[in-house]
């Protein structure tokens, strides 16, 4: 069973790429390789002993992107294809809508087309801006996104509900919290182009040597260390709950359904950077900065939903 999976070679996208192969579906890659590169696809065949076939393509060219649906035929498609910074997004917004809520309405339209009804969206816990309560449930109401990257997800979310009618989707909305660390054998992680701009690729390529030091943003929120808190999933587990929600969506119909994906647990940013030292026995070269634009002060899952409806369905 053919999959499509937008942003493919990307962080999370590449690691469900692998768990899709091995529960036996064949996922199909798309992207435009501006926050990846084609380098991923050897870091797959290195654990699969296969590339899976790979479109050079950015989702908002409907004409390219109907050329893929018209040869594929997908089953489902899992779309990833976003810009995910928040500190980015503040910076450049404009690029932010364009391309998260221009490739999702072109991707439902070609969708439509090839009337593609199985669909797995790729959103975040930036949805809920700064909780209320914690920790948040699905029900958690979209507060203040606090950041464009948010906002895009916000409204990438409502076009799912205002179009499933019409385009007769069966739709697993998937809020991530924060996702990190790599395949066991090393072959992918996360390495984005450029600067990274999410912690934990920061911490990793600080203690390589590739950046100077970690600035850490902000050490006066109320939280017991006065950073930042925040739910920490392996990207892994991660990959492994998209297969479970399509495993979910095949033997449904005409669903909408959200899930927190996350630990179920927070963590502050200096236990992560104190956690890396202790675990790679490698001193980390940092400093407190100031706060950065965007950032909520605490957030993390309630997942008991995703435990009930998905945990363990990955057949
Ligand atoms: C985490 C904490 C920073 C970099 C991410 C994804 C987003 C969404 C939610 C998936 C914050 C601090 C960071 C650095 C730092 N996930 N930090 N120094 O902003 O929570 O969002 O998870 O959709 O797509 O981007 O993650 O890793 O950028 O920041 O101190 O150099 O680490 O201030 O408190 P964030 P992040």
């Amino acid at each position: 069973m053919k999959i499509l999976v937008t942003g493919g070679t990307g962080f999370i996208g590449s690691h469900t790429v692998v768990e899709l192969t091995n529960a036996g579906f064949e996922p199909v890659i798309l992207d435009n390789l501006s926050n990846s590169n084609r380098a991923v696809l050897d870091g797959i065949r290195e654990i699969l002993g296969k590339v899976p076939k790979f479109y050079e393509l950015d989702c908002r060219n409907e004409k390219e992107l109907s050329q893929v649906f018209e040869n594929e035929r997908p089953e489902a498609v899992i779309h990833f294809a976003a810009f995910k910074a928040v500190g980015e997004s503040v910076e450049k917004p404009l690029e932010y809508y364009d391309n998260n809520v221009g490739s999702m309405l072109t991707l439902l339209e070609v969708m439509r087309k090839y009337k593609v009804k199985n669909f797995v969206f790729s959103s975040s816990c930036t949805v809920y801006g700064q909780p209320e309560s914690l920790p948040v449930t699905e029900l958690s109401p979209d507060a203040n996104a606090a950041s464009p990257y948010g906002y895009t997800k916000v409204m990438c979310e409502q076009i799912i509900r205002d179009s499933s009618k019409v385009c007769g989707l069966n739709s697993a909305i998937l809020r991530y919290f924060n996702p990190i660390g790599a395949h066991p054998s090393g072959h992918i992680g996360e390495l984005p182009n450029g600067i990274p701009n999410n912690l934990v690729p920061f911490i990793t390529q600080t203690a390589i040597g590739k950046r100077q030091k970690l600035t850490v943003f902000g050490d006066d929120y109320s939280t017991p260390d006065g950073t930042c808190i925040r739910d920490f999933i392996h990207v892994v587990d991660l990959a492994k709950a998209h297969v479970a929600a399509l495993h979910w969506l095949l033997k449904n119909d005409n669903q909408l359904e959200v899930f927190n994906l996350g630990q179920g647990k927070g963590n502050t940013v200096l236990e992560v950077v104190k956690a890396f030292v202790k675990v790679s026995g490698q001193n980390l070269n940092y400093e407190i900065g100031p706060r950065r634009a965007g950032d909520v002060e605490q957030i993390w899952a309630n997942v008991e939903k995703s435990e009930k409806m998905l945990a363990g369905k990955l057949n």
